[in-house]
Order: C-alpha cells, then structure tokens, then sequence
C-alpha cells in the first residue's frame, strides 16, 4: 500500500556497532539482516561508533582505527547499500562530543552507575574501581547520537534497552527545561530472533570468547568451525536418540537453513534415534558456506578499492553531520547559548 509505504518513510533509524573487529554471524542474525531489511522502509543511519570504542580502548586505538574500515566492508558486503542506508564515521561529527557535553549536566553520576548496561559491562571488563570516565558516560554520549539525528528508533539488542530509557530520560528533562519539544524521545527495536550461541554452545556469539564466525571467513575456516559445533554430548551412537535443546548445530540451521519441511523432518529423525551427528553437520556446512560465499565474495570486491570505501564513508559523514549540527544548533539556541 503507498500511504503506508509513505508512512514508514517518516521513521528515522539510528544504528551502529563499535568498531572493535570484523562482525560475524551474531551480528548478522542480530542487527544486519534488520539493516538490509530496514533500508527499503526507513531513513537509516548507521554510525561506527569508533568515538565510543575508544571508551574501553584507549590503551590500543590502532585497533578501532583498523576495524573502521573493517566493519564498513562487512557492511557492504552483506547489502547495505550506501545510496539507501547513510553511513558514517562518529568521530568525525564533533556536534555529538558536543551534544555529550551539554547532556552531562542532565543525568547524575548516580544514576549511571546504576545503568544495568554499564554495571554488567564493569564487572565483564574487571574495571573495578578504575572506570574510566569515560566508560561511565558512554550513555550519554549514546543519548547524543541518537536524538542528534531524531532518530524514533533504535534497533539495538536487547542487553541496550538501558542506554534507551537513560537518552530518553534525557530528552524529557531537556524538553522540560526548555520548554520545547526540540528532542525526540525514541523507541528500541529489539529483534525477534534473540542472539546467536557461540559455535562451543555459550549463550552469546562473540570475538572476546572465540567462539564466532566471522562473515569474511574462509571456506576452510567455516569447514573447522563447523566440525567444532556443540551438539548432543548424550549423543554418542547414531542409534541413541538425540536432543535439540541447546544443540547448537540445530539452532544454527533454524537460523539460516530455509527448506523449513525437511530441517523438521531431519529433527525428527535425530530426537527418534539413527541419525548421525555427521550428517547433520553435512546439512549445516552447505548452508554456512552458501550463505557466506557471496558475502566473502562481495567483501573481497570492495576490500580491492579502498578508496572507493574511504569515500562512502566520507560522504556519509558530511551528510550525517549537517543533520547533527542542525540539531546541535537548536539545542544551544534553547538553552542560551547563541550569543552571535
Ligand atoms: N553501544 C552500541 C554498541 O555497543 C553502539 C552505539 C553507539 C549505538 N551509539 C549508538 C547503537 C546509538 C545505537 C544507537 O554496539
């Protein structure tokens, strides 16, 4: 329908990840696919959020530098298309440092330390008492970003629906302060599929634990990896009946395998007994390198013209930052700080 086509257009998405290395099938399933999706319906902004990596990466920034890029071919490579979906680099939109430092003044040391995001990620950095502040306001800066573009939503998992509810704690008493609606409060977009276990059976896909698969892996890395996949440790003979929970070779194929009839078939047969754990691997291992073939392929295309890749960039960012510095304007101008 056209009207309601019109309608969604008037969405404006705020996304990103931070630049800390290459994404893999987490990302994915979790925010990539969604990307690929939403640029067809809605004004999307992806951010590469090097400015905030650096929050815990001060000690290696050559890091975030390298993965900037890295990050963006795996973008394009998986179909976000820059003619659709506006990328751009977060350091170099000033307006957002900016936009942090006024909105400091909006939340109490208190209230961030009681952010559920950011009291997990204390404990899984072993920060301690040593948080580098930083760290500790890395909402806030999250809050400028995402009300810099009004954006009205975020798709994000659902380990940041915190950083959500503190930006729009922050649009409401800026809102009230200046008793204006310059701000726009947003809403999280949690994806439906929640995240993707490790390859080793662990809650959570992900580089720190090595337990991921990169998009840009090899077809002897995806061959490895999949030989490595936890199953059914009560597995042992093919005759035994096997279990589906928590059987990771399952869940990936309920991801990513489409002939949904004969999985189902194929599960059957595994819980009743007489299927052997090769066979299932055989199933997954098709379906891994078929989906990743024309992503590799397309990442090594891009990663040819680096260049080409430093220019989308580039332009993403200029057209990003006229929106921000629109929005930052408004802001100072409402709370007296437009004195030409
Ligand atoms: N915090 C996000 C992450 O950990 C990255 C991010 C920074 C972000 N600013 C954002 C996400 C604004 C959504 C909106 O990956």
């Amino acid at each position: 329908m056209q009207a309601s086509k019109e309608n969604t257009k008037n969405h404006l998405i705020l996304t990103g990840d931070r630049p800390t290395g290459p994404l893999h099938l987490g990302h994915f399933v979790g925010s990539l696919k969604n990307r690929v999706k939403y640029q067809h319906q809605y004004q999307q902004y992806i951010m590469l959020a090097d400015a905030q990596a650096l929050t815990d990466n001060m000690d290696n920034p050559a890091k975030v530098h390298d993965n900037v890029i890295e990050v963006a071919l795996d973008y394009l490579a998986v179909g976000i298309d820059p003619t659709k979906s506006t990328i751009f680099i977060q350091s170099q939109i000033p307006e957002l440092t900016e936009l942090t430092f006024y909105y400091l003044n909006l939340v109490t040391v208190a209230r961030l330390e009681r952010n559920p995001t950011i009291k997990q990620e204390i404990v899984l950095r072993n920060f301690e008492r040593d948080i580098p502040a930083g760290f500790l306001t890395y909402p806030v800066s999250q809050a400028a970003d995402i009300t810099a573009f009004k954006a009205d939503l975020v798709p994000v998992g659902e380990d940041q629906i915190p950083m959500i509810e503190q930006t729009n704690e922050i649009v409401r008493r800026f809102n009230r302060l200046t008793n204006k609606e310059i701000l726009m409060e947003c809403q999280a977009l949690v994806p439906e599929i929640g995240r993707l276990p490790g390859i080793d059976g662990k809650a959570k896909m992900s580089k720190s634990l090595g337990n991921a698969i990169n998009l840009g892996s090899t077809t002897a890395e995806i061959k490895a990896a999949v030989r490595n996949v936890y199953t059914d440790p009560l597995h042992l003979r093919v005759s035994d009946p096997g279990h589906l929970e928590g059987n990771v070779a399952f869940i990936y194929l309920d991801a990513f395998d489409d002939d949904k009839e004969s999985l189902q078939a194929m599960k059957d047969h595994y819980v009743k007994g007489g299927l052997g754990d090769s066979i299932v691997k055989a199933r997954l291992e098709t379906v891994l390198q078929d989906l990743l073939s024309p992503i590799r392929s397309r990442r090594e295309e891009f990663a040819k013209d680096r260049g080409e890749v430093l220019r989308i960039l580039k332009e993403g960012t200029r057209k990003a930052r006229e929106v921000a510095a629109k929005t930052t304007d408004e802001v100072k101008a409402a709370i007296g700080l437009k004195h030409f």
